[in-house]
């Protein structure tokens, strides 16, 4: 193992991977209808790195200490035959850790076939219980009881579920305490995502944003929290323990206090483009080098360099200056990986 640093010391650990930019919902804060509309063009399948160059890459940054592997999308599930890719990662010496980042509407079909695949979890994006509420913000595509149904199949297949919640002021701060209800009985653990600033198309504003602070002042009403230390350096979640012993809930806060000076996590994309922040405006083709005479150790190379010239910190810096800088520039969110 060789392990490498950015500028600001920290190892690169974790691996995202988006295998689709295509996705069955057109959730507002991330593919707005408006944009990605009939007439998007999303990756043509050429594009897309195959599940044996995805095998490749993953073996690479597995070399340098990587030990988690989380996929996924746009919608991961609109990706033909994805337990066949999920077998191949976990069949990797160093591999401990395979998770997907999934909407759930696909997931009562999937659940069985992922989890005999190998992989261990799955957090599920669901953002209201209420049907119409619900429908308002995915763009009218997916139905509360399909997702709940999907939930459940993966905790009966043996997936270990967590449940993503974007908290956006207008819109669903009223599900917050619902929700947590609802996940608390189910023993699932909820996180609240602060509405962020990803990619250029959601039209944010920080006004729509409710904040980590007034998430646990919600949370409160059901039953009282207390602040518990991270699971492992670099947790995204800041965690809060029900203090009746019951359960936790996690809280996303990249804009009210963002948590870049761990961030260990590298993204690449369903073309092969690796990016070092959610919040890029460019990234490194690997497709061109793994689709070259390239040997593995010259790909590892170049991943290295990227990597030891890191210095994203975009959500500690984040200002009106620059969320101007960067205006129109971002990657979606839908093609770099949630
Ligand atoms: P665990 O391994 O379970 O801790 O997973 P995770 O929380 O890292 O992964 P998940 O995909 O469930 O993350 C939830 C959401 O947090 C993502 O969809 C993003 O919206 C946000 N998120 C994850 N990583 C980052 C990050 O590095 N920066 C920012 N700003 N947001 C992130
Ligand atoms: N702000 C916060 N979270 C977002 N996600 C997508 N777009 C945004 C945004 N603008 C979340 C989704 C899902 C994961 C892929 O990222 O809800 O949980
Ligand atoms: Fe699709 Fe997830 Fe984006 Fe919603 S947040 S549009 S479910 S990729
Ligand atoms: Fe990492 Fe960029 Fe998120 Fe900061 S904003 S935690 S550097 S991905």
């Amino acid at each position: 193992m060789n392990p490498i640093y950015d500028q600001h010391k920290r190892p690169l650990r974790d691996l995202r991977i988006s295998v689709t930019d295509r996705c069955n919902f057109r959730c507002s804060y991330c593919m707005p209808e408006e944009i990605f509309g009939p007439d998007f063009a999303f990756l043509p399948t050429s594009q897309i790195l195959s599940f044996e160059e995805i095998e490749r890459l993953v073996k690479i940054f597995v070399s340098f200490g990587v030990k988690k592997i989380r996929i996924t999308g746009g919608e991961p599930l609109m990706r033909r035959d994805l337990p066949v890719l999920v077998k191949k990662i976990r069949a990797i010496q160093g591999v401990e850790d395979i998770a997907m980042t999934t909407n759930g509407s696909l997931l009562k079909k999937y659940a069985k076939p992922l989890a005999e695949a190998g992989l261990d979890r799955v957090s599920v994006s669901l953002d209201s219980l209420e049907e119409e509420r619900f429908a308002n913000m995915n763009g009218h595509r997916g139905k509360v009881k399909n997702v709940l149904a999907g939930i459940e199949a993966a905790a009966e297949a043996g997936l270990y579920v967590k449940i993503n919640m974007v908290v956006q002021k207008g819109k669903n701060v009223e599900d917050i305490l619902p929700m947590a209800t609802f996940f608390k009985e189910k023993q699932h653990i909820l996180r609240f995502i602060e509405y962020m600033d990803v990619g250029n198309s959601n039209g944010w504003r920080m006004d729509d944003v409710f904040s980590k602070k007034e998430i646990i002042r919600e949370v409160e009403k059901l039953s009282p929290v207390k602040a518990a230390a991270p699971n492992y350096q670099g947790e995204v979640a800041s965690r809060f323990r029900y203090e009746d012993g019951n359960g936790e809930v996690g809280v996303i806060s990249s804009v009210s206090d963002s948590f870049c000076g761990n961030c260990s996590r590298a993204r690449v994309s369903a073309e092969g483009k690796l990016y070092t922040c959610l919040f890029a405006t460019e990234g490194t083709d690997l497709r061109s080098l793994i689709r070259s005479e390239l040997s593995d150790e010259d790909v590892a190379k170049a991943i290295a360099s990227v990597w030891e010239k890191r210095t994203d910190r975009y959500s500690d810096e984040r200002s009106e200056e620059t969320i101007k800088r960067r205006k129109k520039s971002k990657i979606e969110m839908s093609h770099i990986g949630g």
